[in-house]
C-alpha cells in the first residue's frame, strides 16, 4: 500500500513538473511574440520606400538582355529597360540583325583637363550583384550638407581614410603610415560606378599635401559627399578579409577571356596579338597568368591599312583605332573588360571571322551561337 502511495506521489510530482514546464514555455513564446511585434514596429521608416523602389527596379528582367536603373527613363511610372548591344524593344527582346559586336568599350578622353582614358569595367557587374547587400548605399537627403568634415583640414571622412589605408596594406603597394591622403576625381578606370572618376594620392610632405588639396579645390576636382559615402561602402567590400576575393574575381574572368582570345588568334596568319608572359604576382603570391584589359590586334597584310575598318566591315566587330593610343592604323584595340554579353558576342564573331581565313586550320566549335 505504501509502495502504491509513493508511486502516486512520484506521478503527481512528474505531472506537476510537466505542467510547470508547459507554463514556462508558454510564457517564453508569448515573450518572443511580443518581441517580434516590437521589432515589427521598429521597421524602417524613411529609407523603406527608397529600398523598395531600388529592389523593384533591380527585379525588372529586361528579357535578360538589358537592365533597368532607378534613374532610367520612366514610362508609365516604371523605369524602362536599357538594352545590351544588339537588343531593342521595351523589354529588350528584339534582336537587331547585323549589328556590330561591341569591343570598343571606352570613352577615351584626351584633353587639357582630363588627361587619361576611362573604360567602363562592366565585367565587374556579376561581382556587385553577388555582393548586392554589402555594396548598397542609402543616402539621406541631408547627408553632410556642410562643406567640411568635423576635422576642417580633411576633405574625406576618417572612416574612408582608414579604408584607403587598409586597401594599400592589403594590396601591399604603398606605405601610408605617417602620410596624408588627398582625394579627388579624375576620369579613369574604376571598379564601380561609385568610385568613377575618383583618385587619391598618398602624400608624404605636409606642404605638398596642402597644395594638392588646394589644387583639387581650385580645379573643381572635389568629390561630392554622396560619392565619398558610396566609395566607403564599395572599398569596404573590396578590402573585406584579405582583399583577395575581389581581385581574384577580376583575375579569373580576365585570364579566361585572354585564354579564349589568344587561342583563336593563334590560328590566324592575317592578324597577330600582343605577347604577354606569365609573371609572378606579389599580391597573390603565385605566378599569374596574363589577364590584360585589352587585346592589341595587328593587321599584318599590307593591304589592310586600316585595321579598325577591317574588323568593322569584315567581322562586324567595333574596336578602338590604334591611332587613338599613339599606335598606327594597322592596330585595333579590342576591349576585354566589357559585359559578359558583349564578350560572348565578340568571341562568336571572331570565331566566324578567323575560321574564314584560308587554310589556317581553325574550326569553330559546333556549339557557337552566331548572334
Ligand atoms: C546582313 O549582312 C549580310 C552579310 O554581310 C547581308 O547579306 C545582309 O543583307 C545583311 N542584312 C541586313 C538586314 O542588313
Ligand atoms: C596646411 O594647411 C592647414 C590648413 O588647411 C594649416 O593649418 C597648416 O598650417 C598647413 N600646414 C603647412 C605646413 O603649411
Ligand atoms: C579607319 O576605319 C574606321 C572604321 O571604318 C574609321 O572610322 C576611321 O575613320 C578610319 N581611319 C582612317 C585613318 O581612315
Amino acid at each position: 500500500m505504501a509502495k502504491i502511495q509513493r508511486c502516486n506521489y512520484v506521478m503527481y510530482l512528474l505531472v506537476l513538473i510537466l505542467l510547470m514546464m508547459n507554463i514556462f514555455f508558454f510564457i517564453k513564446e508569448l515573450e518572443s511574440k511580443s518581441k517580434c511585434s516590437e521589432q515589427e514596429k521598429k521597421k524602417l521608416s524613411w529609407s523603406q520606400r527608397a529600398a523598395e523602389e531600388a529592389e523593384a527596379v533591380a527585379s525588372i528582367s529586361c528579357s535578360g538582355h538589358g537592365k533597368a536603373y532607378l534613374d532610367g527613363l520612366v514610362v508609365g511610372g516604371i523605369p524602362t529597360c536599357e538594352c545590351y548591344t544588339c537588343y531593342a524593344g521595351p523589354d529588350c527582346s528584339l534582336l537587331i540583325p547585323n549589328c556590330s559586336a561591341n569591343a570598343f568599350d571606352s570613352t577615351t578622353q584626351w584633353g587639357p583637363k582630363r588627361l587619361g582614358y576611362s573604360w567602363d569595367p562592366l565585367f565587374y557587374e556579376p561581382f556587385w550583384m553577388e555582393n548586392a547587400e554589402s555594396s548598397a548605399v542609402v543616402i539621406a537627403g541631408w547627408h553632410r550638407m556642410a562643406y567640411s568634415f568635423p576635422d576642417p583640414t580633411s576633405h574625406l571622412s576618417q572612416e574612408l581614410e582608414k579604408t584607403i589605408r587598409k586597401l594599400h596594406s592589403v594590396a601591399n603597394n604603398a606605405i601610408t603610415d605617417g602620410r596624408y591622403i588627398a582625394i579627388g576625381k579624375i576620369n579613369k578606370e574604376s571598379v564601380s560606378s561609385k568610385l568613377k572618376q575618383m583618385e587619391w594620392a598618398v602624400v608624404k610632405d605636409v606642404n605638398v599635401y596642402n597644395r594638392t588639396k588646394e589644387y583639387i579645390h581650385q580645379a573643381d576636382m572635389e568629390m561630392s559627399k554622396d560619392t565619398l559615402l558610396g566609395a566607403l561602402t564599395i572599398l569596404g567590400v573590396v578590402t573585406e578579409g584579405d582583399g583577395k576575393k575581389f581581385f581574384n574575381f577580376a583575375h579569373e574572368i580576365l585570364r579566361d577571356r585572354w585564354e579564349k582570345i589568344s587561342h583563336i588568334f593563334s590560328f590566324s596568319k592575317r592578324f597577330s596579338i600582343q605577347h604577354i608572359p606569365t609573371q609572378y604576382c606579389t599580391f597573390l603570391n603565385r605566378a599569374r597568368e596574363p589577364s590584360p584589359a585589352f587585346t592589341w590586334v595587328k593587321c599584318k597584310r599590307e593591304e589592310d591599312k586600316n585595321c579598325t575598318h577591317v574588323f568593322l566591315e569584315e567581322a562586324n566587330i567595333r574596336g578602338h583605332p590604334g591611332s587613338g593610343f599613339f599606335a598606327d592604323h594597322t592596330y585595333v584595340r579590342l576591349g576585354l573588360v566589357t559585359r559578359q554579353h558583349d564578350f560572348d558576342m565578340l568571341i562568336s564573331r571572331l570565331e566566324q571571322f578567323i575560321s574564314q581565313e584560308e587554310e589556317n586550320g581553325y574550326c569553330i566549335s559546333p556549339s557557337i551561337n552566331n548572334q
